[in-house]
């Protein structure tokens, strides 16, 4: 077993992923909403159970597009489940990363990590791969958990984004959270 994958979430703990509590505490629609408007293209990385997937597919409506992308595929699994059959089904294109790597050539208007960044071990590698699917101007929301990661670990992760060229341009306030949100320069 890899370092990296004793450091990923298990899918055992999906669960505490997806609950009434945790959309009370951190409502997707309100997180998103500011960021995604109808027709985007959209990319979830390490979506996990797809907690924020399914809140961007309704974002972008019947128009729109969400890459849900995650390194594994028994979280992948749950998130397929869930829209099985319904209206969002066709909307969300479930995306297993090959190992290392995001893997999605797609260009994207928004890209979500939410709470995966601490899992990356290159995140320079991560960021250069991230900018070069956005499209010019295209935004990107990392949003970290608060205890398990310093403000000291945060800071050189938003470090790592700028030296990619991901310039932040604001700092969301996200319960249990620390965020920033950047925009990819230049926006050519
Ligand atoms: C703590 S979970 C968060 C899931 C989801 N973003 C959420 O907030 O509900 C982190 C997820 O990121 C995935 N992950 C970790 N490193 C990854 C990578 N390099 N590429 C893709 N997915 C990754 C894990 O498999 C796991 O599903």
């Amino acid at each position: 077993m890899s370092d990296r994958s004793k450091h990923v979430c298990p899918v055992k703990r999906a669960g505490s992923l997806d609950n009434r509590i945790r959309r009370w505490l951190q409502d997707p629609q309100k997180i998103l909403g500011p960021y995604i408007d109808e027709g985007m293209t959209v990319l979830d990385v390490g979506c996990g159970p797809g907690f924020f997937s399914i809140a961007m597919a309704q974002l972008v409506g019947k128009s729109g597009r969400v890459i849900a992308a995650d390194l594994q595929e028994g979280m992948l699994e749950k998130l397929s489940s869930k829209i099985r059959g319904t209206e969002l089904e066709p909307r969300i294109t479930l995306h297993k990363c090959p190992d290392g790597r995001v893997g999605v050539s797609d260009k994207v208007d928004f890209a979500l990590a939410f709470y995966m960044i601490h899992e990356v071990p290159n995140q320079e590698k991560f960021f250069d791969e991230v900018r070069s699917m956005l499209k010019p101007g295209g935004l990107v929301l990392i949003v970290e958990p608060p205890f398990h990661v310093s403000k000291g670990a945060f800071e050189e992760t938003i470090g790592e984004a700028r030296d990619a060229g991901l310039t932040p341009v604001d700092r969301p306030r996200i319960f249990l959270s620390k965020a920033v949100l950047l925009r990819k320069v230049p926006a050519e």
